[in-house]
């Protein structure tokens, strides 16, 4: 879902050293590696202008397979913790929401955390994205057509594979009474679900794959809008997501923080995408960090509050 700043000068490393040589770049001619839905990596192995299929091959396989290897596991790893909000921003609405639970609801969370030791709702916020496969990633969001807000089933989730689908599923097991080991994944894939739902590019549109294709210079370092999104713009302010719980905290809650009903919040991310200036001119600096930032900060806000209210409402006894 993204090309963070890491990824970027992680993926421009070039194994030049060996030979033949691999080289990892965006954007060239290559085989593309899918690390996650938000991350394409080209990779292009190039032959050497004098190719040694001597003594020395097997040795300079060997270096290959070991060192370019070792850099390819890490280019498959490091992306999976940097996935969709973000943890920070998947972490801050958890725990915005765990303030705001009533004491039913509470307790009934703790008795499904007790599972996993330990566990809290910011710790299983993320796990959704760790487990993302190609049949759980559309789960993670909704594309509207670029000239409609108004969710229409048929057209934009015929198949129930999308985020609002995926959320009322999860709601469904957490009523029923499924074993405890399936409500705990149904309420793991329900915070992250949520949390998704607040980022306004998870209800974006399919030509630019909810911004990950729109590429951005953001102070001068490559990235793509959906990143910036997901990431960049919490970053800019902090990277702890207690200081985000903190700041938040403390803020007024909108009115609308009680539309609840996953479909008009789809509708209400998507219109943000839809207003003029979400888009940047490319270069990302000052001026659009500024007009954006409480925008963003709303929408942690608002995931937090929501999701307490999902959770208070369907876990009422006992
Ligand atoms: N992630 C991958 N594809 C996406 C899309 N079309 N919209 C939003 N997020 C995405
Ligand atoms: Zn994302
Ligand atoms: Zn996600």
């Amino acid at each position: 879902m993204q090309q963070s700043d890491q990824i970027y000068w992680l993926s421009t490393i070039e194994c030049w050293w060996l030979r033949p040589r691999i080289s990892i770049s965006p954007r060239r001619s290559g085989l593309i590696l899918r690390l996650n839905e938000q991350v394409d990596v080209r990779v292009s192995v190039v032959k050497p202008r004098m190719m040694n299929f001597g003594e020395n091959a097997g040795q300079n396989f060997r270096v290959f397979n070991s060192r370019c290897l070792v850099l390819l596991i890490a280019l498959f790893l490091i992306p999976l913790r940097l996935l969709a909000w973000g943890s920070v921003g998947h972490q801050t609405i958890a725990a915005l929401a765990e303030k705001q639970l009533t004491p039913k609801a509470q307790v009934q969370i703790n008795a499904l955390l007790a599972q996993e030791p330990g566990s809290t709702l910011a710790s299983i916020s993320t796990w959704a994205d760790e487990r993302k496969n190609p049949t759980t990633a559309r789960w993670h969001f909704l594309n509207f057509p670029r000239d409609s807000c108004s969710y229409d089933k048929a057209r934009d989730c015929p198949d129930g594979n999308c985020v609002t689908s995926a959320i009322d599923r999860q709601l469904e097991v957490l009523k029923s009474s499924a074993p405890d080991a399936q409500k705990l994944q149904a309420l793991k894939y329900l915070v992250h679900f949520v949390g998704d739902l607040h980022q306004p590019l998870h209800l974006g549109y399919l030509d630019d794959k909810g911004g990950n294709k729109y590429q951005i210079q953001a102070y001068k370092r490559g990235s793509n809008l959906h990143s910036l999104w997901d990431s960049g713009l919490i970053k800019y302010v902090s990277d702890d997501s207690d200081v985000w719980v903190t700041r938040l905290s403390s803020k007024p809650l909108p009115m609308r923080v009680n539309v609840i009903d996953p479909v008009r919040i789809a509708e209400e991310s998507c219109r943000i995408v839809a207003t003029p200036g979400f888009y940047p001119d490319r270069k990302v600096e000052g001026p659009y960090v500024d007009r954006w930032t409480p925008v963003m900060e709303q929408q942690l806000q608002l995931g937090g509050a929501r999701l307490a209210r999902i959770l208070n409402g369907v876990l009422l006894s006992p």
